[in-house]
């Protein structure tokens, strides 16, 4: 099998996996115990904790674990609003996550104000949305890299043009471990993250939360996480996460590299062997992460299909958002595009990661061509 759905979910590294068993099998004891046993595990935690905030320019104080991006983002904009009554209005883009989307929705049906800044044709949104603010007392929820498309989103000019009184929070499941993050710069109040993007374990992830907010935890119980989010830390899962953290920052830029290599490859080989293909993924390397290619096809009536028939040649793809797989709606970030229903459905997401080769991805144009010749 190829697999190139990475911006889904990537293989565990072996060094990471071995580096979490022992957090298992040997050192199981409850971070919250105060025997030895106990302080072993808090330990372990505290490190991790330190050593992940610092690859984004945080403190260790600011950043708490949860169980990964979905959970980080539900905490975040429903705890702003409700919890911690910090904002009475929410402004998403239009090509949130549905992480975002859905409970962004469900505040709204609780009475706070929803915008949805509508993006360009490449999946940016406008500057001058802030002109007319909505309201002065908001959070603004805006992701730092698209999971369809890969467009990255310039958020560090948010912070400095809004009133005091309103929050940024940013959604870097996708570009976190990918391009360099520094929460200082980027200027947010909040940030998610998650490790099962970067070959850590499915099942944690983190959310900065900036000094001096007075947080309340959404969810309620014991009082780990400095009280901002309940519930027994896994030292196993959050080991496997420093790992991670560590492997992808020391091999950022060998990283990246290769992928973008993998990248113009496609491109080039989509544009010379199916110029019907429209690509939804920017061409400026400064406008998108190197791990996405997406495409979309005018003429294909069943877009499903292509998925299924990729899947039949060994190729593992997806359409967008492992959330809309196999639901056949076509994709929400698409659209969002300009793209009409019909092209939205007929879209494939390659998503590459250290591992995959130039090989791959020939033979993944190679058998899309003879799909996309088949179904139109
Ligand atoms: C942009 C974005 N946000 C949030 C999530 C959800 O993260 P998790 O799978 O860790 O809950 C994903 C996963 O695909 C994502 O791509």
């Amino acid at each position: 099998m190829i697999y190139l759905d990475n911006s889904a979910t990537t293989h565990i590294d072996e060094e990471i996996l071995h580096a979490m068993l022992p957090w298992m099998q040997d050192f199981y004891g409850n971070p919250s115990s105060a025997y030895a046993l106990g302080r072993k595990s808090r330990v372990a935690i505290e490190e991790a904790r330190e050593e992940i905030a610092a690859s984004m320019n945080a403190h260790p104080a600011e950043l708490i674990f949860t169980s990964g991006g979905t959970e980080s983002n539900n905490a975040i904009l429903k705890s702003a609003c409700i919890e911690s009554r910090l904002v009475n209005a929410l402004t998403i883009s239009s090509i949130e996550h549905h992480a975002i989307l859905h409970p962004a929705e469900w505040l709204k049906d609780q009475g706070f104000t929803l915008n949805i800044l509508e993006v360009d044709s490449m999946g940016r949104i406008h500057d001058d949305w802030m002109q007319h603010l909505p309201s002065s007392n908001m959070l603004v929820s805006i992701m730092h890299a698209n999971n369809e498309t890969g467009v990255i989103q310039h958020i560090e000019g948010l912070k400095p043009n809004l009133p005091e009184t309103c929050f940024v929070h940013s959604d870097a499941v996708q570009s976190f471990g990918k391009i360099p993050i520094d929460v200082q710069q980027l200027g947010v109040d909040f940030l998610t993250i998650s490790a099962h993007k970067i070959h850590g374990p499915k099942g944690i992830g983190a959310m900065l939360i900036r000094k001096g907010i007075d947080f309340k935890s959404h969810q309620q119980g014991g009082g780990q996480e400095r009280n901002r989010r309940a519930g027994t830390e896994s030292p196993a899962l959050i080991v496997g996460f420093q790992i991670a953290v560590r492997k992808a920052m020391a091999e950022m830029s060998i990283r990246h590299a290769h992928m973008r290599s993998l990248q113009d490859t496609m491109r080039i080989l989509l544009k010379e062997h199916i110029p019907q293909a429209r690509i939804n993924t920017p061409e400026d390397p400064s406008l998108c992460i190197p791990s996405i290619m997406n495409v979309s096809f005018q003429d294909v009536n069943d877009g499903e299909a292509i998925l299924q028939l990729m899947d039949m040649a060994g190729i593992a793809v997806s359409n967008g958002s492992a959330c809309v797989s196999g639901s056949q709606q076509p994709s929400h970030v698409l659209k969002a595009l300009g793209l009409s229903d019909k092209e939205a459905r007929a879209a494939v997401r390659f998503s590459f990661c250290k591992d995959n080769s130039q090989e791959d991805v020939e033979i993944a144009v190679r058998e899309l061509k003879s799909i996309i010749d088949s179904l139109t």
